[in-house]
């Protein structure tokens, strides 16, 4: 089919080039003239694994291409998608729309016979309509149709969870959009027997939003049971094995950490709200969720100052990790921003490594010293704070790193590494979710290998390492 991306963002660019990967003929259209001329040049504009090597195939196979030019894209199209961003309005919360009302209202002229229009962007229930009646201003009805196909990507695994998605949701109002859309995604729903959710626009539209804030809620209702857990002496880890093993839970995203963060998140969860408002509906558990992430992200500071004794004033503290995740080079509402200006605030100077997320930080943070090498960052530091559990951090020789640093504090807000090889290394590690050290001594000791939970599954036990749930 021939298909149009309008937007070559984190959803249009990846979107654009899996339906490539699919047999398609794509067009993704940007307005920001620099963007598709790096892209025509091999150059994204984002970080995603597997993305540049599937953009470079497909341009050069001639069935992924870029342009600025809208109308001489969109003329020949089965299908115009719009991928543009709906950021959250400063200040209120509810999502910007502009850029999506003004890619309906470009496109409209220049739509083919029998078009189908799709919005991807995450947009709040019933704007669909109103791309409706857009483009019903300027085309007759029944020449065109508009449905909803939100994304379900999570960056830094945007590639697989496109190609193997859980589900596919489609929102249509008319046959046409809806036999359109099933034809192209059948080289899904065969192969990988994935399900297709076809339902109504405004459904479609409030489902995308429903599965955010159903994430974010369960990741701060174990970033709070985590403080429970430390006062308590229990192991938010083992905790994680042992209700994730319950169907009905889950064992994805119940990793307790620093607080949510991402472009999505935290704007999704916003925009839920004030949609919720305009319908004079409370939606208190997403309101509780949104303050509690927002009150944990300063929080963490908090955990630092009392790894250092109370004052961190004059001290040098190395931060591992800066993106809100690991895989991406994002940084937007990412928990290390919050956490270094108030550390700087506090007195703190900051030194900061993160393997690919610094040229977006040092846009927004000032007086840090970034430095390309984990342990040449913990070089005289006073501590050692790891905040994105990349890999890299996952995997560094601890006894290396304390070997550089001024004192044996780590502090590690992801539980990215393990609590012996931090204590044989010589440090004394706080992390999250753990048994604070008065309450050691109540801990029963498991037969042979240290605190980590087991999962014992007939006569074979595997190791602790089970605590820790998949993301
Ligand atoms: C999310 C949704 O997962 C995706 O389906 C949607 O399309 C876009 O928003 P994304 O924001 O890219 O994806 O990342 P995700 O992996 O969901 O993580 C979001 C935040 O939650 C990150 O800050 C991450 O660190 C945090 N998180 C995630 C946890 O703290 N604990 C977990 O167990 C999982």
């Amino acid at each position: 089919m021939k298909i149009t991306m309008i937007g070559t963002g984190y959803v249009g660019l990846v979107s654009g080039t899996c339906f490539a990967h699919w047999g398609n003929d794509v067009i993704c259209v940007d307005k920001n003239a620099a963007k598709i001329a790096g892209l025509n040049q091999g150059i994204l504009p984002i970080y995603e694994p597997e993305l540049d090597g599937l953009v470079s195939k497909y341009h050069q196979a001639g069935r992924l291409s870029f342009t600025c030019d809208l109308a001489a894209a969109v003329k020949d199209a089965d299908i115009v998608f719009i991928a543009v961003g709906t950021p959250a309005r400063a200040g209120h919360g509810d999502a910007d729309l502009s850029f999506v009302y003004m890619a309906a209202k470009e496109i409209a002229p220049h739509l083919a016979e029998g078009a189908v229009v799709v919005v991807k962007s995450t947009v709040p229930v019933g704007t669909g309509d109103a791309v409706d009646k857009i483009i019903g201003s300027v085309r007759r009805r029944g020449s065109y149709s508009v449905a909803s196909n939100p994304e379900f990507l999570r960056e830094g695994a945007a590639i697989p969870d496109f190609l193997k998605p859980d589900r596919v949701v489609i929102g249509v109002e008319d046959m046409h959009a809806q036999t359109v859309l099933m034809q192209l995604y059948r080289d899904v729903f065969a192969p990988h027997d994935v399900p297709v959710v076809v339902t109504r626009r405004r459904t479609s539209e409030l489902i995308k939003y429903a599965a955010n804030a159903f994430l974010a809620t369960k990741i701060t209702f174990m970033n709070e049971l985590a403080d429970l857990c430390e006062l308590a002496g229990s192991d938010i880890s083992d905790l994680a094995l042992g209700i994730g093993l319950d169907r009905r839970i889950g064992s994805c995203f119940l990793n307790a950490g620093p607080g949510y963060g991402g472009s999505c998140f935290p704007k999704d969860t916003l925009a839920l709200l004030r949609t919720a408002q305009d319908y004079g509906v409370a939606l208190r558990v997403v309101e509780e969720t949104v303050t509690a992430n927002e009150a944990r992200k300063r929080k963490m500071a908090l955990k630092v100052l009392d790894a250092v004794g109370g004052d961190v004033d004059g001290l040098t503290i190395a931060v591992l990790g800066l993106t809100f995740k690991p895989d991406t080079d994002d940084m937007r509402e990412a928990p290390s921003v919050p956490l270094i200006e108030t550390l700087q605030r506090f007195g703190a100077t900051i030194r900061a490594f993160d393997p690919v997320g610094m040229p977006n930080a040092a846009q927004m943070l000032d007086d840090v010293a970034l430095i390309d090498d984990p342990y040449e960052c913990a070089r005289n530091a006073d501590a050692v704070v790891i905040v994105t559990e990349w890999d890299c951090i996952r995997r560094l020789d601890l006894t290396r790193l304390r070997k550089r640093m001024n004192a044996p504090v780590l502090v590690d807000l992801r539980n990215a590494v393990s609590q012996e090889s931090a204590e044989a290394a010589g440090f004394r590690i706080t992390m999250i979710g753990k048994p604070t050290r008065n309450h050691k001594e109540t801990q029963p000791v498991l037969q042979g290998r240290g605190a980590r939970g087991r999962l014992h599954t007939g006569n074979d036990e595997k190791a602790g390492t089970a605590g820790r749930s998949r993301l």
